[in-house]
C-alpha cells in the first residue's frame, strides 16, 4: 500500500520536483571515486605490498582510488638499473592489482635526471657520453617500457622536473645540472616524447614538474609545453606536483589552471599531498593537532573547489600516497598529516568537508 503511494507520488511530480542529487546532511563518508565520479578520475601513489586486498592498505585502494601510479617501481633505477636488465615484478604487480580492480594506471616517470642510474649519462670512464649514446640509450629504455604496457598505462610522465626552479629574474630556463641537460641542452624532451608516442600512440603523455603553480616557475612550463605543441610534438598535457600545504595560495592555482586552459592542453594534479605546516620553520609534530586538523579543513576544500571549476580541463587527480600513516614528506619528529585519510586509513574532518563541497 505505501509503495503504492509512493509511486503515485513519484508519478504526479514533474521531473523539476524531484531532486537528482539530494542534499546528503549525513556524516557517512562516501568513496572519494564516488565522489568524483563526475569530475575526474581519483589516484593514489602506491608501492608493490600494497596490493593486496587482504592488508589495510589494499582495502583503502580498492574502496576509494580508481587510479594508480607507482611511487618508484617504475622509475629508470628501478626498471633498468642495469643497462640492458629490465626488472619488471614490482611494476607488474601494480598493473595487475589495477587490472583486477578496474582501476587505470598512470606511469611515471620515462626521464628524469634524479632514480636514474648513471650508465645513462657516463662512460667506463665517467665522462658524459656523447648526445648520440645518450639519445639512443633513452629511446631503447621508453620504447621498452611503453611498449610493454601498452593499453595498461593510459597516461604516462613522459619527462619529470626538467625546469629550473627558483630563478626570480626569469633568466635560467632549463635545469642545466641535469646530466640530459649537460650532454644536449633541451632536445631531449623533444625526443622523450616521440619516443613515447612513438611506442604506444593512444597514452596521454604529460610534463610532470613541481612548484608548477608559481610565478617563476609556471611560465617557463609554460612556454616549454606551447614550444612543443607548436613543434608538433606528441604532449597532450601538463601535471602539477600538487607537493602544497595549507597555506598555498589558491589564487596562484586558479591563475596557473586558467593559463594552461588557455593551452588548450589536459592538466592533471599529478602527486597531491597537502602538508599542516605553513612553513618549514613551524616546529614539527607527530600528533594530529587540533590545530592541523583546523587547517586542513579549510584548506582542502578550497582546493577541491577550484579544482572543481576547472574539471573541463582536469584528466585526474593523484594523492601521493594513500594514508596519513607513511608520506615522502615524513622526518624523523616531523610528520605531515598531507591526506584525506587519517593514519589509520580512516576519513579526516577534511574529508567530510571536501564531500560537503560535492554533496551540497
Ligand atoms: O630502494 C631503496 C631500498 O633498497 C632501501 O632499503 C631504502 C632505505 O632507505 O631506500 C630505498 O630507496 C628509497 C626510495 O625512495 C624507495 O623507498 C630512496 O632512498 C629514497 O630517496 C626514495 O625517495 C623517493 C623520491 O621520490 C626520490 O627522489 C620517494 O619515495 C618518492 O616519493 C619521491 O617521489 C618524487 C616523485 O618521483 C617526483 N616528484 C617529487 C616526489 C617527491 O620527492
Amino acid at each position: 500500500m505505501l509503495a503504492a503511494i509512493m509511486l503515485l507520488i513519484i508519478s504526479c511530480s514533474s521531473p523539476e520536483d524531484v531532486d537528482p542529487d539530494p542534499i546528503d546532511n549525513s556524516n557517512q563518508p562516501i568513496p572519494l571515486k564516488e565522489l568524483f565520479k563526475d569530475h575526474f578520475p581519483i589516484g593514489a601513489a602506491v608501492t608493490p605490498n600494497h596490493m593486496d586486498s587482504r592488508t589495510p592498505h589494499g582495502r583503502a585502494l580498492i574502496q576509494h582510488f580508481n587510479s594508480l601510479v607507482a611511487e618508484n617501481v617504475m622509475k629508470p633505477d628501478a626498471l633498468q638499473r642495469v643497462k640492458g636488465t629490465y626488472t619488471w615484478a614490482n611494476a607488474d604487480r601494480i598493473i595487475q592489482f589495477a587490472k583486477e580492480n578496474n582501476m587505470l594506471v598512470r606511469g611515471h616517470t620515462l626521464t628524469w635526471h634524479s632514480q636514474t642510474p648513471d650508465w645513462f649519462f657516463y662512460d667506463e670512464n665517467g665522462e658524459l657520453h656523447t648526445p648520440e649514446v645518450a639519445m639512443k640509450q633513452l629511446e631503447e629504455h621508453i620504447t621498452a617500457v611503453v611498449s610493454r604496457y601498452k593499453g595498461d598505462v593510459y597516461a604516462w610522465d613522459v619527462v619529470n622536473e626538467a625546469m629550473f626552479d627558483w630563478d626570480p629574474n626569469g633568466q635560467i630556463i632549463y635545469r642545466e645540472d641535469s646530466p640530459w641537460y649537460k650532454i644536449m641542452g633541451p632536445a631531449y624532451i623533444d625526443s622523450a616524447f616521440v619516443y613515447a608516442h612513438r611506442a604506444d600512440p593512444d597514452a596521454k603523455l604529460f610534463y610532470n614538474d613541481y612548484n608548477s603553480i608559481f610565478s617563476w616557475k609556471r611560465n617557463k612550463i609554460f612556454d616549454l609545453v606551447k614550444r612543443l605543441k607548436d613543434n608538433n610534438i606528441p604532449i597532450h598535457g601538463v601535471g602539477l606536483q600538487g607537493h602544497w600545504n595549507v597555506g598555498t595560495s589558491i589564487q596562484d592555482l586558479r591563475t596557473t589552471l586558467e593559463l594552461f586552459r588557455g593551452l588548450g592542453v589536459e592538466i592533471q594534479i599529478t602527486e597531491l599531498d597537502l602538508s599542516v605546516y605553513l612553513s618549514p620553520n613551524e616546529p614539527g609534530s607527530t600528533t594530529y593537532t587540533e590545530q592541523f586538523n583546523m587547517r586542513q579543513r579549510i584548506a582542502y576544500p578550497e582546493i577541491f573547489r577550484v579544482l572543481l571549476d576547472y574539471s573541463d580541463v582536469i584528466t585526474g587527480v593523484t594523492f601521493w600516497g594513500i594514508g596519513d600513516d607513511a608520506s615522502w614528506l615524513d622526518t624523523p619528529g616531523r610528520k605531515h598529516f598531507p591526506f584525506l585519510l587519517d593514519e589509520q586509513l580512516q576519513p579526516k574532518p577534511a574529508y567530510l568537508e571536501v564531500q560537503r563541497l560535492i554533496r551540497r
